[in-house]
């Protein structure tokens, strides 16, 4: 019974029993560990149960916006990448744990190097390789951080089959964050991207990562902050298929052929083994 009545007395229950507002809880954090929490920095591959480091982070404590699916877009085309050619997906989704208690999830939107042409560059990174990156957003219950967890590498032509290229996992990463730091922007709105390494996060080396490809440990955390945007209340920039472009009709080409090489390679049992 005292135990009763000392509860009743404690500051707390009376917030709830007289209905005013405690004082809110700041659960913003720039991301959770993923490891600590059943969840790993690697992602996971149907064929291979391999995985690439998840080698960036855009941060929770980034702008709201940014960490949105049609914002996190917007922010990658300002970067050098966009999505896939003409919506095509070569490849199977890989899975991640990011420890949120949403257990695996499939990827969220893979981005390829668009090579400064919106509409039909990432064709060519189809075909000719380039840097490429796959999206997982920590928003499950137990750390409902927001951010985007980032698997980013450089990899090969459709003649190698897309593998990684050699150190393509730092590469690619490196390649991402210097072209993120600073000022960038596109489609009106202006972004300020600041950069920290985390290292311990992800383990060091090549145990368990996709085709055996060390990597140096270092996890880049992004902080992207939106500074200006010019159109508000605008609908976002949608690839218009019909834009003529000057290299229009070479790149359909070099697509259509990509894809009677792609068709052909996909008959040889190699191709089948951890393409990605
Ligand atoms: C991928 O998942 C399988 C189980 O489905 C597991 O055996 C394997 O260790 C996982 N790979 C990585 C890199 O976590
Ligand atoms: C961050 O990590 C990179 C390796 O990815 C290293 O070259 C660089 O010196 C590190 N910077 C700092 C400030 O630790
Ligand atoms: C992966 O590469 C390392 C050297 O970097 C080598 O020692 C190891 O045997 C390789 N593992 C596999 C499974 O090929």
């Amino acid at each position: 019974m005292s135990i009763l009545l000392s509860s009743l007395l404690s500051p707390l229950l009376w917030n709830i029993v007289l209905c005013t507002p405690l004082p809110p809880i700041d659960i913003r954090a720039p991301f959770f560990g993923p490891a600590e929490r059943g969840g790993s920095m690697l992602t996971n591959d149907t064929y291979s149960k391999l995985g690439e480091p998840l080698n960036v982070i855009i941060s929770g404590l980034s702008s709201p916006e940014v960490l949105t699916r049609q914002g996190f877009v917007n922010f990658a085309r300002a970067i050098g990448f966009s999505t896939e050619c003409m919506g095509m997906h070569i490849g199977a989704p890989q899975w991640a744990n990011l420890g949120d208690g949403h257990g695996r999830m499939a990827q969220m939107i893979e981005l390829r190097e668009h090579f400064n042409e919106m509409n039909f560059g990432t064709c060519v990174e189809t075909l000719v390789g380039g840097n490429h990156l796959r999206v997982y957003r920590q928003d499950g219950p137990r750390a409902q951080s927001n951010a985007l967890f980032l698997a980013v590498s450089q990899e090969e032509s459709i003649l190698r089959a897309h593998t990684i290229s050699p150190d393509g996992y730092n590469w690619g990463r490196d390649r991402l964050v210097s072209a993120a730091i600073g000022s960038t922007s596109f489609d009106g709105v202006t972004y300020f991207t600041t950069a920290e390494n985390i290292s311990g996060l992800l383990p060091t080396g090549w145990e368990n990562v996709n085709h055996n490809i060390s990597q140096d440990g270092v996890v880049k955390l992004l902080t992207v902050h939106v500074t200006e945007r010019l159109f508000v209340n605008r609908p976002a920039f949608v690839l218009n298929p019909l834009f003529v472009h000057p290299f229009l009709l070479p790149q359909i080409l070099l697509v259509a052929l990509g894809v009677a090489i792609t068709s052909r390679l996909a008959r040889r049992p190699f191709f089948n083994s951890g393409a990605e």
